[in-house]
């Protein structure tokens, strides 16, 4: 049964963070609540509307991929019910599908891409370099263009406003050590051929996507955060792609051509959307969550 939420109300819980859709709270030193909310960012503005359901969504895809690949990189769930740590008194329906008990972990502090097309920031790098974090690519390449492997091109975490820049492997060695460099290096790559695989036999193109990555006390590294959901990562539906032109996103396109339409200068507060572009927002969700997890929502 789906939910709607807007923003999380859990009354004794310290809030540590509110970012654009997921709010974050603390359990005490060592673990984390994560709730995704149905707010939808489109231009970087959170809109008043929320998505019905698309938080339990993201959830639900994140936790997908994150129990699909358990095997390949331990991540940072812990497997406790939600119920058990929400406050008295609190709808555990609104909760149970779209927020999860985490491991509190140190972040590395790179944002970790895979690409394994030319599109997006790596695109504008390239026509205006030939390189993408510092990785020569091959001459002539066109818009959404299929590299000859995929690559690992990490970019800073920018404080809230600045935008994300791509970096070079040397200057992620300064940022996280040469130890965790690699690491996160290897893993992101193994995560990103995994997943392109898989979706790629339901007919989805994984472009490129972003993880994140934190170490225990022990120093060992957890994958964190989300994870090849639609908001971290550039999904195409393949009978849709092209070289040369940039392929339409699978969940915000609508949003944004409508957007598009409208007198808005692309600032706060957002417009309002119409109830057929809220819905068919939500039904590209729906059908992400179909196609990659296999899992029904009406
Ligand atoms: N296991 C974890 N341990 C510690 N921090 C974590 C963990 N998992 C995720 N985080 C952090 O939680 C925060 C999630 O907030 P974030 O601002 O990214 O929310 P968001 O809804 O994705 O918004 P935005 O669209 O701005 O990215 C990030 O700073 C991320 O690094
Ligand atoms: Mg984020």
């Amino acid at each position: 049964m789906a939910t709607t939420l807007l923003s999380s109300d859990l009354p004794g819980l310290a809030l540590r963070h509110r970012g654009k859709v997921r709010d974050v709270f603390d359990l005490g030193d060592d673990k984390l609540l994560i709730v995704a909310s149905d707010r939808l960012s489109a231009f970087d503005v959170v809109l008043p509307d929320p998505i019905p359901g698309k938080g339990e969504m993201l959830c639900q895809i994140s936790n997908f991929w994150f129990g699909k690949t358990a095997s390949l990189m331990p991540n940072h769930l812990t497997g406790i019910d939600v119920a058990s740590v929400l406050p008295e008194g609190v709808d555990a329906a609104l909760y149970a599908q779209r927020a999860v008990v985490t491991k509190k972990l140190k972040p590395v502090p790179i944002e970790a891409i895979a690409r394994g097309y030319v599109i997006g920031s790596g695109w504008k790098d390239y026509q205006r370099t030939g390189r993408v974090s510092g990785i020569a690519l091959p001459d002539g390449l066109r818009q959404a263009e299929q590299l000859p492997e995929p690559i690992f091109t990490p970019s800073t975490k920018a404080a809230v406003g600045d935008h994300d820049e791509n970096i070079d492997f040397d200057t992620a060695v300064k940022l996280a050590g040469a130890d965790l460099a690699e690491q996160v290096r290897d893993a992101t790559l193994r995560l990103y051929t995994f997943a392109a695989a898989h979706a790629a036999e339901r007919g989805i193109i994984l472009a490129d996507t972003k993880f994140e990555f934190g170490t225990d006390e022990t120093g060992r590294l957890y994958v964190m955060d989300e994870m090849l959901t639609p908001d971290s990562s550039r999904y195409w539906p393949a009978d849709e792609y092209a070289v040369g032109t940039s392929p339409p996103s699978y969940d915000k396109q609508i949003v944004r051509d409508y957007l598009e339409t409208l007198d808005w200068d692309k600032t706060p507060p957002g417009p309002r959307l119409p109830a057929e572009v809220i819905e068919r927002t939500r039904a590209r969700y729906a059908e992400a969550l179909q196609r990659l997890a296999g899992i029904h929502v009406d």
